[in-house]
């Protein structure tokens, strides 16, 4: 039995605990590796500090053992924080820079009533539990300490086949494998593999327990293992500190508004990034991006916004034109026609800067001294796109500066409506800094047969090798021996490039356009990239399997704080085919961030190739831009509390066995749920129904969960989509363009729930400033089998009236509608019977003002 001897300030929820029930413990403090004891407690208001010290022998299994070490712990408003760190602090640690928490966030209940900390003191090991129920969430008792100078080891029991999702970024299940699962986390630039380490790091999980959730975060930015297997969860990282954060939920999206408070809330979205993408590597001149352009339009599929990749550079060179293939005049015409037509242009960049003399942003970059050293003080040169390249370094204190300055003289010249910075693992193609004693423009390493990656010795590689699958960390990368600013080496950061890349770019965009939304996607991540940018999930396949894994990747990040993320639509590597095309087209027109891109020389793939795919991604499109003011509404929920736009159904249901391995469906905000087609030739899917009234989108027939169907999804159909009973879904009719489609009337879709009931909220502002005063509307819908209600905050003056209101299960016809209290002609009141369904037509009512519609 447990028995407590020591209640430090059980209001704060710390205790320790009696040493006995682990004396026999044959892993804790095992011979090889002593573990650590407690040595002396202070508490302090919320904090608690402690030092820990070697129980014994070093056994310096991967590194030097650290003798003393400092515990922390810590209530903060959004999670419980526990460190530990070497008493020196000689450890690097990830600074606080790198987030940006939500300081407005304030708890209904305080992290000290929800969780405690108990530890054990010789040796050393805690618990992490709830209060409430005193159930253990975390517990490393049974298991080993080690903090060396390479290697830190921490392990934490698991229930027996924990439902544990996270641990990203992997192409893998949405629920992770848990008795065999080895996640490295090291930015790692590959073509979407499976079960491998990939771009970004989010060492984050939730996991769900008896209908309840939690998570668990560790802050390092050194690589890192964490392993799954064996009832636990173990952190075996190469460097820097254990601070790990816990969130108590209860359920994965308090859990998730805990997360998204602490490491920044995902930032506010361009109300025309909802529209539809185009992009391909291999687009070779502007008149083959005219022409696409074209033939969207013909083909009358709505593209909100054309792409370029790198050939609109010259020579690959960021913030140049290729004058011959994109000349100057000619791109400047094309965008400025772009926004004549309510079109949107986003180019891409990428961090990798061409060494060369008569080229001003390297010039002008080595004056400011702003790249990434080699331990000589010489620029490390690696290889990318352009040949030789030096890659910025954001923590050298000039670079936002000068990247600022490249940026905004580059969009003096051409009016982008955004960015995309690729290849910020960062990607270097060859080892170590091959360019050094080099000149010219080599050839790619694969092109190249005499090519040989010898990776020289220097390079530190950790006695522990994580299971990084390229082997050497210095591989496709810019080597761990290179030097940032204040000596800190590519080894401790290089998790963190993308994300400091994005903080800087933001600033940049900010600064070129301070009340403008920035439109940013980004591909390597850290915790908290979401704050800055969106994310698309890499080079993915054009397979039935990457097709489906894509939901798994959208649910993943949204739980990482990065809602606006998708996959490339029809797939990057290899040719597609129609069907597979089609297939993506319907599923990728419910991304969060819905972009056709196609990698070099394969076929081509936009959605006007096949008639086919053409009349199913006219009809896909046009319920996405339907329901815009829906997922519009979505992202401003996400900004303000870190819920997800898309919702996986084990955390909607977490008490549904059924739900909890359910990757192949998913929500659409609370009230839409998809049941894509995922497998060739089928013209059918077997959807499984939770519990609830499930509305079909399209022809208002109701399902009654919890019930498995099988839906007809043939291939000129649509994809089946079911609104959830209980939700009102705000509607606005499609046009070809985001902005003309917001001129457009609004409607509304009431699905009633057993007890006829539903609710739903509509935010509107002008979609594009930061800074929108009071000018925006809150409107909080509810309607009951007698009546529908808008109330809230009216700021934002639409244009658009709304027009229909459509209210499903509606047992029995009204006698009368009255809108505001007067009667409506009863033309405009149709009922259906059989489909229990009323709609309420032509009302121009004001989106400015409370309304009240009562039958
Ligand atoms: C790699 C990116 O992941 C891909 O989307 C892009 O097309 C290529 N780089 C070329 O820029």
């Amino acid at each position: 039995m447990v028995k407590r001897i020591n209640i430090l300030c059980v209001c704060l929820g710390f205790s320790a605990l009696a040493n006995a029930q682990y004396r026999n413990s044959t892993q804790v403090g095992s011979a090889d590796c002593p573990g650590y004891s407690v040595t002396s407690v202070q508490t302090r208001g919320n904090s608690l500090f402690s030092r820990l010290s070697l129980r014994g022998q070093p056994c310096n299994q991967y590194g030097k053992d650290v003798k003393d070490l400092l515990l922390e712990v810590d209530y903060e408003n959004s999670r419980l924080r526990v460190k530990i760190s070497d008493a020196d602090q000689k450890h690097w640690e990830v600074p606080v820079s790198m987030w940006s928490p939500d300081k407005s966030y304030r708890p209904k209940t305080s992290m000290g009533q929800l969780l405690e900390f108990a530890y054990q003191k010789d040796p050393f090991s805690f618990q992490v539990k709830r209060k409430d129920t005193g159930e253990v969430l975390f517990d490393t008792s049974k298991h080993r300490l080690v903090f060396e100078d390479t290697y830190l080891e921490l392990t934490s029991s698991l229930p027996e086949n924990a439902n544990i999702y996270g641990l990203g970024e992997v192409v893998d299940t949405f629920r992770r494998d848990p008795t065999n699962t080895t996640q490295a986390m090291w930015g790692r630039d590959v073509a979407d593999p499976v079960r491998e380490n990939l771009y970004g790091t989010h060492p984050f999980y939730i996991e769900l327990r008896n209908g309840k959730a939690h998570g668990v975060q560790i802050l390092n930015s050194y690589g890192m293992d964490v392993i799954l297997e064996k009832n636990s969860v173990a952190y075996k990282a190469i460097g820097g500190v254990l601070d790990f954060s816990f969130y108590p939920g209860s359920d994965a999206y308090e859990v998730i508004n805990q997360y998204t408070a602490t490491v920044g809330r995902p930032h506010q979205i361009p109300y025309w990034s909802l529209g539809f993408h185009q992009c391909r590597y291999g687009y070779v001149d502007i008149d083959e991006v005219e022409g696409v352009v074209k033939n969207y339009s013909l083909a009358k599929i709505p593209l909100e916004t054309m792409w370029t990749d790198i050939e609109y550079m010259d020579m690959f060179k960021d913030f140049t034109l290729d004058p011959i293939n994109y000349p100057l005049e000619r791109v400047q015409k094309f965008v400025s026609e772009l926004h004549d037509n309510g079109q949107q242009y986003v180019l891409i960049i990428d961090p990798a800067i061409q060494r060369n003399e008569s080229y001003a942003t390297w010039t002008e970059g080595v004056k400011q001294d702003v790249f990434i050293k080699n331990p000589d003080g010489s620029i490390y040169i690696g290889q990318v796109w352009p040949g030789y390249t030096a890659f910025p370094d954001w923590f050298a204190p000039n670079t936002q500066q000068w990247w600022t300055s490249q940026i905004k003289n580059f969009m003096d010249d051409v009016a982008i409506d955004g960015l995309w910075i690729d290849m910020n693992e960062p990607a270097s193609f060859c080892v170590g800094s091959c360019g050094s004693n080099r000149t010219g423009i080599p050839p790619y390493p694969w092109e190249d047969p005499n090519y040989k990656p010898d990776i020289p010795q220097t390079f530190p590689e950790p006695p522990y090798a994580i299971h990084n699958a390229y082997g050497n960390l210095s591989v496709k990368t810019v080597s761990t021996e290179a030097v940032h600013h204040g000596g800190l080496t590519e080894y401790q950061v290089h998790n963190l490039y993308g994300h400091m890349e994005a903080i800087a770019t933001r600033k940049s965009l900010l600064s070129v356009n301070p009340n403008k939304r920035p439109f940013l996607l980004g591909r390597s991540t850290f915790a908290g990239s979401g704050a800055h940018e969106g994310h698309w999930t890499g080079d993915n396949w054009s397979t039935w399997e990457q097709l489906r894994y894509s939901i798994s990747g959208v649910l993943s990040f949204q739980m990482f704080g990065i809602p606006y993320v998708g996959a490339d639509i029809c797939g990057f590597n290899g040719n597609t085919t129609e069907e597979l095309c089609l297939r993506w087209m319907q599923l990728g027109s419910l991304y969060p961030f819905s972009r056709n891109h196609n990698g070099k020389g394969n076929i081509a793939q936009e959605a006007y190739v096949w008639p086919s795919v053409a009349e199913a991604s006219r009809k896909a499109l046009h319920t996405r831009y339907e329901i815009l003011p829906y997922l519009y509404t979505q992202f401003q929920h996400a900004h303000e509390t870190g819920h997800p736009v898309w919702r996986p159904l084990a955390f909607e249901f977490p008490n549904d066995q059924e739900m909890l391995n359910n990757d192949l469906q998913f929500l659409v905000g609370p009230g839409i749920l998809a049941s894509p087609v995922l497998a060739e030739g089928a013209t059918t899917v077997d959807a499984k129904f939770p519990e609830g009234i499930w509305y079909d989108y399209y022809n208002w027939s109701p399902i009654n969960g919890t019930a498995k169907r099988t839906l007809s999804a043939p291939l000129d159909g649509n994809l089946p989509l079911h609104i959830r009973g209980g939700h009102i879904i705000p509607t606005q009719e499609p046009a070809i363009t985001i902005a003309q489609s917001r001129e457009n009337p609004f409607s509304l879709l009431v699905a009633l729930d057993e007890q006829g009931n539903a609710e739903g909220g509509l935010y509107l502002d002008d979609g594009q400033s930061i800074h929108v005063g009071q000018q925006f509307s809150k409107i909080f819908y509810r309607a009951t089998s007698r009546g529908v209600q808008a109330r809230g905050h009216f700021g934002y003056r639409s244009k658009a009236l709304l027009k229909n209101i459509t209210i499903l299960g509606l047992k029995a016809q009204p006698n009368e509608v009255r809108v505001d209290g007067r009667a409506i002609s009863p033309n405009q009141i149709f009922y259906h019977a059989e489909k229990r369904t009323l709609i309420i037509a032509q009302l121009s009512a004001s989106m400015n003002r409370p309304l009240r519609v009562t039958f």
